[in-house]
Parts: structure tokens; C-alpha cells; sequence
């Protein structure tokens, strides 16, 4: 029988971690341990509460969510926060992989951390292109730096660090935060509160900016996919197709439509619209699984909204 991998995955009780934790659970396979941690095992960003983490599980390979994560708000009000407590953690992350002889990790970038003057369809090979959006630049540039990172441990250790670049995720587990959430979760809290009192569910902005979303049982799926199999040390998008992209305005309709909300949705175009678009390229990823599945939105959307009723009171918010 193969070796057996003792996978660290860092940021295992957040939305994409706790995904990662069920797919896993369901498929166990004999040669994989996981341990799903969170900031409550060890401070990231403390250099020797990380190193004792290693020296305790000893793993083979680490999965790297954790994150200082946020809205556009706490971005643009705490840049140098989300800069220094990212570097920090992935500085003690990488280097501890690389002194306790790791065998493989899998760190994460986001497609909001790409140049923000650029031509879409985006890639894989745009990340250094020019400038992140002023608004998360802190965010943005810790962000890259792993990739840096990763080529630099390659080049003078012979390390197999890589990393993905998901497009928005949602799912069970995600953050519900009215003030500082992401589109779907933000979406799913508000027309809860709708419900409740009757009211429809306002959706701000014009609702005709465009986003890909990824489920994050199907993001999970990828991620040990990579982990079993992608070899290189450059990212890889993680996303569904480009003809997958849909406005906010028909995934506010799905939101709306799984709480069955008698009054729908009603768009107040006085709020700020975000960015048009972000169109990701999923091309590297289908040359190596053509046929690869993504959940449909509505079916993805309505078991998010079930959770989110049936796990109200734990729910992140
Ligand atoms: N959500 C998205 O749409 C999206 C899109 C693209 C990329 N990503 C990336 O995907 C990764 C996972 O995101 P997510 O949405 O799953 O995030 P999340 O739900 O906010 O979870 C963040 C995780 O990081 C842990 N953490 C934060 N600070 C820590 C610290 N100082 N020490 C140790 N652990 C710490 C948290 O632990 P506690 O639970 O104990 O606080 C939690 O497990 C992140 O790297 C993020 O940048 C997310």
C-alpha cells in the first residue's frame, strides 16, 4: 500500500475547509488522514505556535485556506491588516512545510487579486500583470506573493508548493455577515430576514454585474484532485465555465425563488454596482478534466439556503 499522507488542511473550519471536510468524509480513502484546523489549534501568524502545529502532526502534505477574509469594506478600511496578517501566516506556513520536508502544498489565491486594468477573458498567466484594485490592494499583494513564494522554494529547495484561484465561492458554512459578506451569503441572510417580515428582497446595485460562482462541495472535489494529482508549481484557476457566468440579478432570483419569498426581488440601482465583471478562463483546468461536472447554480443555491435555515443559529453572521 502506498505511504500514508497526513494532510494539514489550515482554515478548516472556514466555507471552503469545512467542504473539503465533507467530501472527504464521504469518500474516505485508506492512504489519507485529514486534520482540519482552525485559528483556535494555533495562531498562524505567530511563527512558533506554527511550528509546534508541525511538529505535532508531522504531515505529508498541507492544504492552506486559512485567511484574514473580508468584504470591500473591512478591505478598504484595514489594507495594512490584511497585507501583514497574510504574509505572516503564509510566511510561517510555507517556511514550516518546507523545514518539517513536506511533500506537497496547495495554498490559495482568489481571482480578485488580479491586475485591475486587464482584458478577460483573465488566466493563469495575468496574476503580475499590473496593479490589484485600490480597494484590496493588502489583500491582494500577500495573496501573490505566494505565488512568488512557491517558485522561489522550487527554484532554490526543490519544493512542490503550488496553488489554485478560486472565483466566488458559496456554500454551507460561509460567512452571513450583513455588513462584510460575500454576494450569495449576503443575498441568502437578507432574504431570510425578507421572509420573516413579508417584504421582498432588495438587492442592491443595477443587478447587471457578472460573476462565476463555485459551490463549494464542487470547489472541495477540485481541490483533492490537485492535491492527488496536478503537478506543476504555477496556479490553476478553479472555476466553472465561462458560459456559466450569470448577472446578480438571476442569482438574486434563485435566492429569492429557494425561500419562495411572495414579493421577489426589487433592484435599487441607487446603491454602487462593484466591478462589471471578472470574467475568469477555466481553459487549464478543462485541458486536464474535460468533463469535470459543476452542481447547477439553482440546485447549488437551493441546498445553501437549506443549510443556512437549518443551521441559523451556528451560522456565521
Ligand atoms: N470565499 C470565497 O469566495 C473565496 C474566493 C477565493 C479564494 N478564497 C480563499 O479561500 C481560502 C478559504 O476561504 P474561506 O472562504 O473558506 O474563508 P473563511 O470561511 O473566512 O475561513 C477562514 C479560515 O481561516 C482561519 N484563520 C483565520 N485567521 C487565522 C489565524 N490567524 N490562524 C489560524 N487560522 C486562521 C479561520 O479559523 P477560525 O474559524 O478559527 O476563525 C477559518 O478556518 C482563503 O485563503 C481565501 O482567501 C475564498
Amino acid at each position: 500500500m502506498a505511504e500514508k499522507k497526513i494532510i494539514l488542511v489550515t482554515g478548516g473550519s472556514g466555507l471552503v475547509g469545512q467542504a473539503i471536510r465533507r467530501v472527504t468524509e464521504e469518500n474516505p480513502r485508506p492512504d489519507e488522514e485529514f486534520v482540519f484546523l482552525s485559528s483556535k489549534d494555533a495562531d498562524l501568524k505567530d511563527p512558533v505556535e506554527t511550528a509546534k502545529l508541525f511538529e505535532k502532526y508531522k504531515p505529508t502534505h498541507v492544504i492552506h485556506l486559512a485567511a484574514m477574509v473580508g468584504g470591500l469594506f473591512s478591505n478598504m478600511r484595514r489594507n495594512l491588516d490584511f497585507l501583514r496578517n497574510n504574509l505572516l501566516m503564509n510566511d510561517n506556513v510555507l517556511q514550516n512545510s518546507y523545514k518539517f520536508g513536506v511533500k506537497k502544498v496547495i495554498s490559495c489565491l482568489s481571482t480578485c487579486i488580479f491586475p485591475d486594468k486587464t482584458s478577460y477573458p483573465i488566466d493563469e498567466t495575468m496574476i503580475h500583470n499590473g496593479p490589484p484594485h485600490s480597494s484590496n490592494f493588502g489583500y491582494s499583494y500577500a495573496k501573490r506573493l505566494i505565488d512568488v513564494q512557491n517558485h522561489a522554494y522550487h527554484q532554490q529547495h526543490g519544493c512542490h508548493f503550488t496553488s489554485v484561484i478560486p472565483t466566488n465561492v458559496f456554500g454551507a458554512h460561509d460567512n452571513y455577515n450583513l455588513e462584510d459578506s460575500h454576494v450569495i451569503p449576503g443575498l441568502i441572510h437578507k432574504a431570510f430576514i425578507a421572509k420573516k417580515e413579508g417584504k421582498p428582497l432588495v438587492v442592491f446595485g443595477s443587478g447587471k454585474p457578472l460573476r462565476q460562482f463555485i459551490y463549494s462541495l464542487d470547489l472541495a472535489k477540485l481541490f483533492l484532485w490537485v492535491l492527488r494529482e496536478y503537478e506543476e508549481i504555477d496556479p490553476i484557476i478553479l472555476s466553472v465555465d465561462e458560459a456559466a457566468e450569470v448577472s446578480i440579478e438571476q442569482v438574486s432570483r434563485l435566492v429569492a425563488e429557494a425561500f419562495e419569498l411572495e414579493h421577489g426581488i426589487v433592484l435599487d440601482s441607487s446603491k454602487a454596482d462593484g466591478q462589471f465583471k471578472k470574467t475568469a478562463s477555466n481553459k487549464k483546468l478543462r485541458q486536464y478534466l474535460a468533463d469535470f461536472e459543476f452542481t447547477p447554480l439553482k440546485e447549488a443555491i437551493d441546498h445553501s439556503v437549506k443549510w443556512f435555515i437549518d443551521n441559523y443559529e451556528i451560522a456565521r453572521k
